[in-house]
Formats: structure tokens, sequence, C-alpha cells
């Protein structure tokens, strides 16, 4: 069965062909960043105009790199949500048309599903149970990955997700946007840092998170710091190390909590944009030698938004025989994924 992918929940398109023999058989991706970056954010609107323009060339290109045409494609998968309305609209309307033109199914699916399963694309697999941290730059989650499609949450982030933090703080060092690579770039620089950042909510117990009162505190000591170039290196260190230190200080505490609960946990899965950050799978890496479990983590350009990991979604829905079963064109801006 051949699977066509379509993301378009932020500022990137995605499209991808996956082969449920196979694997993955091409993808193609447009990042709308240089066209964002003016405005140092997203602009909803202009993210729906481009995912217009991009959609079908992405989608052709696609075709073309695994020398297939459109009648080979058996199903359809697109992403329903959470992400921008109009953006998803886009991806929806089209997926959705196109399935229609060709009477083959077609399933709207969970961005953040997507982004839990990414790994999944990759030769070594993790499998069920595991442990799960979803990092992007509107989530940060602590889930139990029971079995495909049964997600218990063990904690969140009650404020700023982790790549949002990431973002706000480079912004206000001045970097471009997104700045989570640009910052995390920056902290390479320093081996250590003077500054000593909080480790939000370790202190009590549970396992949320909250990461919004640390670029407050990166503002105030840039304000009391030198404002030069080694400051701006200090304080990313800082900070990086802090958001690093708390998310598997609590991903040990998540480890501690199922072996009391006698769940038993072998592997442990890492995904979402801030996934990409190195030293926060150098950190992982450590943690998970320690507890002597499995690490997984998506190939580098899966990690962030693209369309492998929603034709690899879609597939594993419709080889199960699920698709949406009427005509209606799903887009929602929120979706909780514990009880999708
Ligand atoms: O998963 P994603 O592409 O989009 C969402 O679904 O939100 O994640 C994007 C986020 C951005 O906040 C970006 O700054 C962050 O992931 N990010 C990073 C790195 N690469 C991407 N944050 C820290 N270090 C990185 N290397
Ligand atoms: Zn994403």
């Amino acid at each position: 069965m051949r699977i066509l992918g379509i993301e378009s929940s932020c500022d990137e398109t995605g499209v991808a062909l996956y082969d449920t023999t196979k694997g993955l058989l091409s993808h193609a991706l447009f990042s709308q960043i240089s066209i964002h970056a003016p405005y140092g954010g997203v602009i909803p609107e202009i993210a729906s105009r481009d995912h217009v323009r991009k959609l079908i060339p992405l989608v052709q290109t696609t075709l073309q790199q695994a020398e297939l045409n459109i009648a080979d494609i058996d199903g359809i998968a697109y992403t329903a949500g959470p992400g921008l309305v109009g953006a998803l609209l886009v991806g929806a309307s089209f997926a959705r048309s196109l399935a229609w033109s060709r009477n083959i199914p077609c399933i709207g699916v969970h961005h953040l599903e997507a982004h839990l399963l990414a790994p999944m694309l990759e030769d070594e697999k993790p499998a069920f149970p595991f442990l799960a941290l979803l990092v992007s730059g509107g989530h940060t989650m602590l889930l139990l990955a029971k079995a495909f499609g049964k997600y218990e949450c063990l904690g969140e982030t009650l404020d700023d997700a982790a790549g949002e933090a990431f973002d706000k703080t480079a912004k206000l060092l001045g970097m471009p946007y997104p700045g989570g690579p640009h910052l995390s770039k920056l902290a390479e620089k320093a081996p250590e840092t003077i500054y000593h950042f909080p480790r939000p909510m370790t202190d009590r117990p549970g396992l949320d998170f909250s990461f919004s009162g640390l670029k407050t505190f990166a503002l105030n000591t840039w304000q009391k710091s030198a404002q030069n170039e080694q400051a701006k290196i200090d304080i990313a260190c800082a900070f990086q190390t802090a958001v690093v230190d708390t998310l598997c200080l609590k991903i040990k505490r998540a480890l501690k909590q199922l072996t009391e609960q006698n769940i038993n946990i072998q592997q442990l899965v890492i995904s979402g944009g801030v996934s990409a950050n190195k030293a926060l799978r150098e950190k992982l890496a450590l943690v998970a030698t320690a507890q002597n479990i499995a690490l997984f983590f998506p190939r580098l350009e899966f990690c962030t938004d693209n369309g492998a990991m929603i034709a690899y979604l879609g597939s594993e829905y419709l080889r199960r025989g699920m698709s949406d079963e009427n005509l209606d064109i799903i887009a929602r801006s929120r979706w909780p994924l514990a009880n999708k």
C-alpha cells in the first residue's frame, strides 16, 4: 500500500510517499522560515497562502523522485491538527479532494502522534510500550505510549513549550526566528557558563513543566550583564543547560514512577523539533545508559515538521482499515493527544 502524506500545520509544507512494504519512498519539504523571519514569528495568513503555492509542486516532486504517478497512490494522510487552522485547511482540502477524485481512502491524523512515532521511520524502531518525551515548538509532554493509538499523558508544560522558550529567549538575545537552533549553536561555544539558571518545578513532586520563567530569568541576566557577545554565549549556555537538565530530571522521575507502578519500561523515545538539540541528545544518551534503557530519536530532518511522519502514521491507520468515514474536511487548532 502506498500512502501520500501531507503536512501543513504551521510554517513547513511537507509531502512524502510511504510504502507499507518498502518503507519511505520519497519526501520533500519547503520551509517558510525565511518568509516569516522578518516578522519575528509565523504570520498565519502568509503561511496558508504559501502552502497553497507549494503543495502541488511538492507532490509532483515526491512522485517523480519515487518514479510513480498519481494513479499509484492507494491512500492519503494529512495533518488534521493541532496547528494553524488556515494552514491545516489547505492540506486537508487538498488531501480530501485528491482522495475523492481518485476514489481512495483518506485520513486526517494528529500532528503530535506523527512526531511521537517518527522514530518508526528509522531502521532501529522502538516497540510499545515506551516512555516518550515530545518536545516541539508548541508542546512539551511526557507520554506513556502503551500501544498504537493508546497514549497516556504523564506530564506537560503549564505555560511555554520547550521550543517556544528556546525561541523567545533567542529573540530577546537578538537572534532571528526561529531562534532555537541559533541559540543552541551559540551555547556550544561555551564549555561551561558563569551563570546558573533555575530548573523549574523540579523542587516539587510531579511530572509537569514550566518554562516561561526561564526566559524572564534570561532577560534579567542579560540586563545586568555587559551585554556583549560573551554574555550572550554564557546566557545561551546557562539557559540550554537548565532546559536539558530539567527534561532529563523529569524523565528519570517518570521512569522511577512507572517502576513503582510495576510498569516495566525498556525504551525511551524523544521526538519533536527540540529533539534535534545536540546537548539534549548527548545528555539523554547518558541518562539512558545509566538507566539501562534503549534510546530512540528520529533522524535530524524528521525531528522538525515533515511529510514523512504523516505518511507513516497514515499508513498505520489505513493498513488497519481505519479511514475517515465521511467527506468532512477536518482542521482542529486544538486537539488533545491523550484522548484523540
Ligand atoms: O516540531 P516542530 O518542527 O514544530 C512544532 O510542531 O512545534 O518544532 C519546532 C521547534 C522550534 O521552537 C525550534 O526552535 C525548535 O523546535 N528547535 C530547536 C532546535 N531545532 C529546532 N530547539 C533547540 N535546539 C535545536 N537544535
Ligand atoms: Zn511539529
